[in-house]
């Protein structure tokens, strides 16, 4: 099949690459004139893991293509993907719908024979409606169909995501597009992928409320968390017990610190947005919302209580500073809370991420970058591990702390309490 993706954000690049591993043709298109020529030299934007190889094998079989011109791609391909970014508007919760707005008119001007068109980023219910009103003002309905086929995938385990996903869904009643569709998600589905049709609205909503749902199981799990911490019980067997009733699944019960990322804080609000809208009060995910949001202040009074509230001056070290591990991303990261409010009373932050320096951090006297770990913790009052890179498993904190009374504050849980306890390490963690 012959395919185009609008957009070479995240999820344009990533199911460009492996729909063109399955062997079909893909031409990436993006308006930003150095990214598309950073991508014919393989060089990518983002820290995906696989994503390079994958990338570079398929160029080179002329399988994969990259281009700033929509136009030509679009008349050359027989599936266009819409895959531009959906932020949050700058006021109140709704998703900003301009730049798939814009890609709507702009393929409406390209369209000669029959083509599907594919919301893959994430839009509110009834976005499909209203791309095929402006598509039809200038095509025939028959010349195209608007479908919503949503992804799932997980930054740091997209290709994974990808190629092995527990459901493919199909919104669209369009009999043509469905087959069309089904053909060319086969070979995932031979693999063992559900194949799940539905109306396009249907589709739209299934993408929201599943990113709602997982942001409340982290939620209802950090509560947990701190009735745990009251009560001398570990989290971390509740999280097994409960997980182990095939009706609640163990996965996303981890504790943690507030949940972050390009999706969950975003989605969650644009799903209550599209509620209000309909007229229909979603009480849990507001509460989900509300309970994240006032999570890293719950962290930072941790952090406080470790350091017996004397923060001026203490030394304090950040592992991993992006929203979970494997990702170099940052968005909506809880250490850009927790940072600055750590500064303003006085604490001097040094941090190492296996990513690299943040611009998010540079703005700020306070805030240090060492570029290996054993930098980062020798002169540590307190070493927070916020993110559960593998980096971080086997530090010899005794050995490479060089300040005697150092504690550590492990928001992730990647240690046995125990074995600090032997170590005489002062050790802090999550729901414990
Ligand atoms: C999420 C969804 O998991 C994907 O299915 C979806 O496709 C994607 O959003 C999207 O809409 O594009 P992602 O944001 O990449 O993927 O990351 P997750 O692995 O879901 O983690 C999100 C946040 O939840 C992170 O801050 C992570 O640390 C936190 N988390 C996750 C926990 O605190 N505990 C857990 O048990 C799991």
């Amino acid at each position: 099949m012959k395919l185009c993706m609008i957009g070479t954000g995240y999820v344009g690049l990533v199911s460009g690459v492996c729909f063109s591993d399955l062997g079909n043709d893909v031409i990436c298109v993006d308006k930003d004139l150095n990214k598309i020529e950073n991508l014919k030299n393989g060089i990518i934007p983002i820290y995906e893991p696989g994503l390079e190889e994958l990338l570079i094998k398929n160029y080179k079989n002329n399988r994969l293509r990259f281009s700033t011109n929509l136009k030509d791609s679009i008349s050359k391909s027989d599936i266009i993907f819409i895959c531009v970014g959906t932020p949050t508007k700058k006021n109140g919760n709704n998703a900003d719908l301009s730049q798939v707005y814009n890609v709507a008119k702009e393929i409406s001007k390209s369209i000669k024979r029959f083509k599907i068109i594919i919301t893959k980023s994430t839009v509110p219910v009834t976005t499909g409606d209203e791309i095929e009103k402006i598509i039809s003002k200038k095509v025939s309905k028959k010349l195209f169909s608007v479908v919503s086929n949503p992804e799932f995938l997980r930054e740091g385990d997209a290709i994974r995501d990808f190629t092995y996903p527990d459901r493919v869904v199909i919104g669209t009643h369009n009999k043509k597009s469905n087959k069309i569709l089904k053909n060319l998600y086969s070979p995932l589905i031979s693999k063992g992928a559900k194949y799940v049709n539905t109306s396009r609205r249907a589709a739209e909503l299934i993408k929201y409320a599943s990113n709602a749902f997982l942001a409340t199981k982290i939620t209802f799990i950090n509560e947990l968390a701190n009735l745990c911490e009251k009560i001398n019980v570990n989290i971390e067997d509740i999280s097994i017990g409960m997980g182990l009733d095939n009706r609640i699944g163990s996965r996303f019960l981890r504790a943690g610190p507030a949940y972050g990322g390009s999706c969950f804080p975003k989605d969650t609000k644009a799903i209550t947005a599209t509620a209000n809208k309909f007229k229909t009060n979603l009480t849990v995910i507001k509460s989900v919302i509300k309970s994240n949001e006032n999570r890293s202040s719950l962290m930072l009074k941790k952090v406080f209580e470790i350091l017996k509230n004397k923060i001026k001056n203490k030394n304090i070290c950040f592992l991993g500073v992006t929203f979970k591990a494997n990702t170099d991303d940052m968005r909506d990261s809880s250490s850009l809370t927790m940072i600055p409010a750590l500064i303003k009373k006085g604490a001097k932050i040094n941090y190492f991420d296996p990513t690299g320096e943040k611009l998010d951090f540079k703005k700020f006297n306070n805030v240090t970058f060492s570029n290996n770990i054993k930098d980062a913790i020798k002169k540590s009052d307190l070493i927070i591990i916020h993110t559960e890179w593998n980096d971080f498993k086997n530090i010899n904190f005794k050995k490479d702390v060089k300040n005697k009374k150092f504690s550590i504050f492990d928001m992730r849980n990647i240690y046995s309490a125990d074995k600090m306890k032997d170590n005489k390490i002062k050790y802090f963690s999550i729901g414990n």
